[in-house]
């Protein structure tokens, strides 16, 4: 029923998306001759207005002289989004959200649908940051259904997980993420469209970052998480690491093992730190 809606002008214009979506999600994940691809994605959360753009523009004048081996995406506010991808139209820079709802469309007052953040220009969308988890008492059922939608729209999800300070302190870090992981995905999922974002609750914001050994076994284990759901393809899926990323501690966090890239706050709003880290990558 939602998708002979969605016949209307602007379904064919997602059709066409959908094929470059597809490309992007392999592009994202898949090993361009044997080095895996990072993703270095800024979070903007609820930061930035339209004078924001000046970020952007900077972003993309620096990175238009380099030749990137990492996938750069900017999520910037729903209210941003439009003009951040005409902004960065023709650039390898990707556009995404921050947050969807699980369905197309409907009376759902105030909520953006995954079909609105892929007509606004986005090819991704953040889902289950631990700031909706915690903040606004997402369940991990929602957010399945919520990364269920992003693919039916073509969006490449990057699914966050990660564990409180009273968790971690109690020996239950390993626990809780594989709980995300095994209910924070639909049953039907393509390796492809996902990423995963491995966020301390913790570390975000704070200053404060897990030891590199820490990062080491999380993204360890999640990547066996990810094998046993998605046989070979789950060894191609980027595992992000978020938590007080900053050009100060990037390049050495980007070094260990089983780390595809940083999902990064704070440090993403201006263009000269971003670059930094984007650097480190
Ligand atoms: P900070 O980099 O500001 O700690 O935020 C991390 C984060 O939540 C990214 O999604």
């Amino acid at each position: 029923m939602e998708a002979k809606r969605l016949r209307k002008p602007g379904f064919r214009e997602a059709r066409r998306f959908d094929k470059r979506l597809m490309h992007l999600g392999k592009g994202l994940v898949m090993a361009q001759g044997s080095a895996p691809r990072r993703l270095v994605a800024g979070n903007w959360k609820m930061n930035g207005l339209s004078r924001s753009l000046v970020e952007v523009r900077a972003l993309k004048s620096a990175l238009a002289a380099r030749a990137l081996s990492t996938t750069i995406a900017v999520c910037p506010p729903a209210t941003l989004l439009h003009q951040v991808s005409l902004e960065l139209k023709g650039t390898p820079i990707l556009v995404g959200g921050q947050d969807c709802h699980p369905e197309a469309t409907g009376p759902f007052t105030g909520d953006i649908s995954a079909e609105m953040l892929a007509d606004a220009g986005a090819s991704l969308v953040i889902l289950g940051h631990s700031e909706r988890r915690h903040g606004l008492h997402e369940s991990d059922e929602l957010i399945a259904r919520k990364v269920s939608g992003a693919q039916r729209a073509g969006l490449v999800s990057i699914l966050c997980i990660g564990e409180t300070e009273a968790e971690r302190d109690g020996g239950r870090t390993l626990d809780v993420v594989g709980r995300q992981i095994t209910y924070s995905l639909p049953q039907a999922m393509d390796a492809g469209a996902l990423v995963i974002a491995y966020e301390p609750v913790w570390a975000i914001g704070t200053g404060r970052v897990p030891s590199n050994s820490d990062i080491e076994s999380v993204h360890g284990f999640v990547r066996e998480r990810l094998k046993k759901r998605f046989g070979g393809d789950g060894a191609d899926i980027a595992i992000l690491y978020g938590g007080s990323v900053k050009p100060s501690n990037a390049g050495e966090i980007l070094k260990l093992k089983e780390v595809g890239g940083a999902l990064v706050g704070g440090a993403s709003l201006k263009a000269t730190d971003f670059l930094q880290i984007i650097d480190a990558a």
